[in-house]
């Protein structure tokens, strides 16, 4: 999808489809959407005053011009009360009308910027909201199906603003809502792809990919460097599989000394749980234990594009937890790199121990001064925070709450967990120096905690992304299946931490 920025009066342009909008209690509507009623002699506040558009948040109308304007026809989207608006809803509302346009086959796309006028919200802001809901909203995935239902995509998107100056900046925030919701697609695809074609070292070669495509540093290790390594906990979980494990790097060096962030994401291609084997029923959708590896892949190449004042590695440790004769088994015990020892009371909580060795390489290889580590972690989350929030876990509250402001701002909902000491007690060995699992009480607490204990005083949130990942219902911005959830947050987060 191509997408301008037209300077100039909505009446004026030629278009499939050309979308306003209505806050809801609106009688007789202003600024585009009221130009475009005079120019269609009242049709619009008519259809109001009917009661046949009411402008509830994400309802949508659709009207023929007749020729009375170039554009074929009028998509009125409802923005709901006035008082309740806010960018999310911009983001949710773009997604909404962008698909209902699509769906009708409308291939030249022109719409106003929602918020822009008298929703308050800056130029820039607005038109990025706008530009990842229709991207975002829009993201239809098909590879594997032998014949595509034939729903023309959109080609052009042209985002119409006639001042001058608030057009300038629409074009800063567009590029920024393209460069956004083209990650957090690229990581949905990723997400979505089926474990037989993404195994760790396709999520390398990907990982490669994307270095080669934005100018990214990328180092890998195989088995025999992490022998080496000491990385124990990350080769005990990939015993079982005949797919070798990888740990992925991907640097971004931005220029300026000091702090180095580093977004380390769990690249479980496969999650069967190992000899401590999941149900059969819904087991197919451990393909997406992934989902926090494709999160930093896709913020990282984000964050070459944007290029914020600070240094970013991403990493992903990689691997496919199966059952074999070679798996490692309940009550096994294994040294990670940083030299803790842990008993593995349960194969499928197979997550931290991967992680436990990318944070400690993070940290004492790759000299992380903080970290943010993503991963559908526990079913536990699922359970705390349904499929709306992912939790949050963290060591130091300055780093949470910058994580915190960024899934703000990126409309991604993310709630803290506490992380008291006593919840450590539950993870306690008789054998070794901690177990890999605390009991079903506080699950998403204590399986982030048990991350926590490799990454030592280092600032450090977790993020459990178990409820997030993947939906089975759709959401206005986000079709059913995957969501490249964390991506724009991660982003944002190295953006914020760059202008500090
Ligand atoms: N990958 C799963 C967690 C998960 C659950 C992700 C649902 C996405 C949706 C993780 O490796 C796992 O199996 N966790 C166990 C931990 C338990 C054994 C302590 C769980 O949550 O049951
Ligand atoms: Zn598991
Ligand atoms: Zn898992």
């Amino acid at each position: 999808m191509e997408i301008r920025v037209l300077p100039k009066s909505i009446l004026d342009v030629e278009c499939d489809c050309l979308i306003v909008n209505l806050f809801e209690g609106v009688l007789s509507p202003g600024g585009a959407t009221g130009a475009v009623d005079k120019a269609l002699e009242g049709l619009i506040s008519e259809m109001i005053s009917h009661g046949d558009i009411k402008g509830r948040l994400n309802e949508t109308v659709v009207l023929y011009t007749g020729g009375k304007i170039p554009a074929r026809k009028i998509l009125v989207v409802g923005l709901g009360k006035q008082v309740d608006f806010s960018l999310d809803r911009a983001r949710m509302v773009s997604g909404t009308a962008a698909r209902r346009a699509e769906k009708s086959g409308c291939k030249r796309l022109a719409s106003i910027i929602h918020g822009a006028g008298i929703g308050g919200q800056k130029p820039a802001d607005a038109a990025q909201a706008l530009v990842e809901g229709t991207l975002l909203g829009t993201c239809g995935f098909t590879e594997y199906r032998s014949k595509t239902e034939e729903t023309p995509a959109i080609e052009e998107f042209l985002i119409v603003e006639k001042d001058e100056k608030k057009a300038k900046d629409a074009l800063d925030g567009a590029r920024r809502g393209r460069i956004l919701a083209e990650a957090t697609n690229y990581a949905r695809d990723l997400v979505i792809t089926p474990a037989n074609k993404l195994t760790p070292a396709i999520l390398a070669e990907k990982a490669r990919e994307a270095a080669r495509n934005f100018d990214l540093d990328y180092q890998v290790l195989g088995p025999g460097e992490m022998e080496e390594l000491g990385m124990g906990a990350l080769l005990g979980v990939a015993r079982g599989s005949v797919e070798e494990p990888r740990l992925i790097v991907l640097s971004y060096k931005s220029g300026r000394e000091g702090e180095k962030l580093a977004l380390v994401g769990k690249g479980l291609t496969f999650d069967a749980g190992g000899i401590s084997l999941k149900p059969a029923d819904g087991m197919h959708e451990m393909k997406v234990d992934m989902a926090g590896g494709a999160a930093v892949i896709g913020a990282i190449r984000a964050i070459a594009e944007l290029k914020p004042s600070i240094d970013v590695i991403a990493v992903i440790p990689a691997a496919e937890n199966l059952p074999d004769g070679k798996a490692q088994k309940p009550g096994d015990v294994v040294k990670a790199m940083n030299g803790k020892t842990i008993e593995v009371q349960n194969t499928d909580a197979e997550g931290r121990l991967i992680l436990a060795d990318a944070v400690a390489y993070a940290r004492e290889k790759l000299g992380a001064t903080r970290i943010v580590d993503i991963a559908t972690l526990t079913g536990a989350a699922v359970i705390a925070l349904g499929h709306v929030a992912s939790g949050l876990i963290s060591n130091n509250q300055e780093l949470a709450d910058a994580v915190l402001d960024a899934a703000r701002k990126a409309g991604e909902k993310v709630w803290q967990l506490p992380a008291y000491d006593e919840y450590k007690e539950q993870y306690k060995s008789d054998i070794a120096d901690l177990k890999n699992i605390g009991g079903r009480p506080a699950g998403t607490i204590t399986g982030g905690l048990i991350i926590g204990e490799f990454a030592g005083d280092t600032p450090w949130v977790h993020l459990d992304i178990a409820g997030t990942a993947f939906l089975a219902d759709e959401k206005p911005y986000l079709g059913k299946g995957a969501t490249g959830v964390g991506v724009r947050t991660l982003v944002n987060l190295a953006i914020n931490l760059g202008e500090r």
